[in-house]
């Protein structure tokens, strides 16, 4: 424990504290809502109650941690970190808890930007960071091992460290022709009656044939 004075230590971080940090796991109303939505979290993945996951939400990476942030539907999240802090580099202590009940110092927490906020149908990959203020948008894929440090467009897949886009999912003209469809909002029986549209490898598919298959969705 060395300079470290016992007392400090057991009473740290404090009870009022202490008691904040057991409120931050996922509610009750929170799981009821999952449950509706149908979405799946891991047993041992930590979302705060603020994350708002839509349909079908698969959290399927064990020790994920997710801050508060938009996750779309159909989205699939691997061994994740989302963190909505930072701290600010500039003062000699960089750990807020000791700063304030400590020291007594000014807060070294920098105030939250912009929230993350992941598209509709992604997959983010085991081991993925996501940094503050980032927008990934529909249908990404995010490689594992990735440190997101900036905004990705649509049915791009990044991979590294700080992710680049490395390609996209399909070609131009075919992202062009399904950027609207938005089958994430589609009901279970929409979803079963264009199980064709589902089937269709949307990589090497002929654009026309795509164009007459989606004039002819139920
Ligand atoms: C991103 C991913 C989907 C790419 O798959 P792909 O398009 O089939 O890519 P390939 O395997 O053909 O690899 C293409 C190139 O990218 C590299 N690459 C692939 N994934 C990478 C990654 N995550 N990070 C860095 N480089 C990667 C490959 O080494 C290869 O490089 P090369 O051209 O120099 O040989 C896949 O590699 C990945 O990361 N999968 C995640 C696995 C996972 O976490 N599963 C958990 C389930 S939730």
């Amino acid at each position: 424990m060395g300079q470290y004075p016992r007392r400090v230590v057991q009473r740290f971080p404090g009870p009022e504290l202490r008691a904040s940090i057991r409120r931050i796991p996922t509610s009750i109303r929170q799981r009821r809502q999952w449950y509706k939505d149908d979405v799946e979290v891991v047993r041992t993945a930590r979302v705060s109650r603020n994350a708002v996951l839509g349909r079908r939400v698969r959290i399927n990476g064990f020790g994920a941690h997710i801050d508060p942030c938009t996750i779309g539907p159909y989205t699939l999240v691997g061994r994740v970190v989302i963190r909505a802090a930072n701290h600010h580099t500039e003062f000699l202590n960089l750990q807020e808890l000791t700063q304030q009940h400590v020291i007594g110092g000014r807060s070294v927490l920098k105030p939250p930007s912009a929230p993350v906020t992941i598209g509709a149908g992604c997959w983010i990959a085991d081991n993925v960071v996501i940094l503050e203020g980032v927008t990934i948008g529909n249908g990404v894929i995010v490689g594992a091992g990735a440190v997101v440090t900036k905004s990705i467009p649509d049915y791009a897949i990044a991979i590294g460290t700080p992710a680049k886009v490395v390609k996209y999912r399909y070609p131009e003209e075919v992202i062009e022709l399904i950027k609207d469809i938005d089958w994430w909002n589609w009901s279970d029986a929409k979803l079963r009656a264009n199980v064709e549209l589902f089937n269709v490898d949307l990589s090497t598919v002929d654009p026309a044939e795509l164009k007459e298959l989606l004039g002819r969705l139920h």
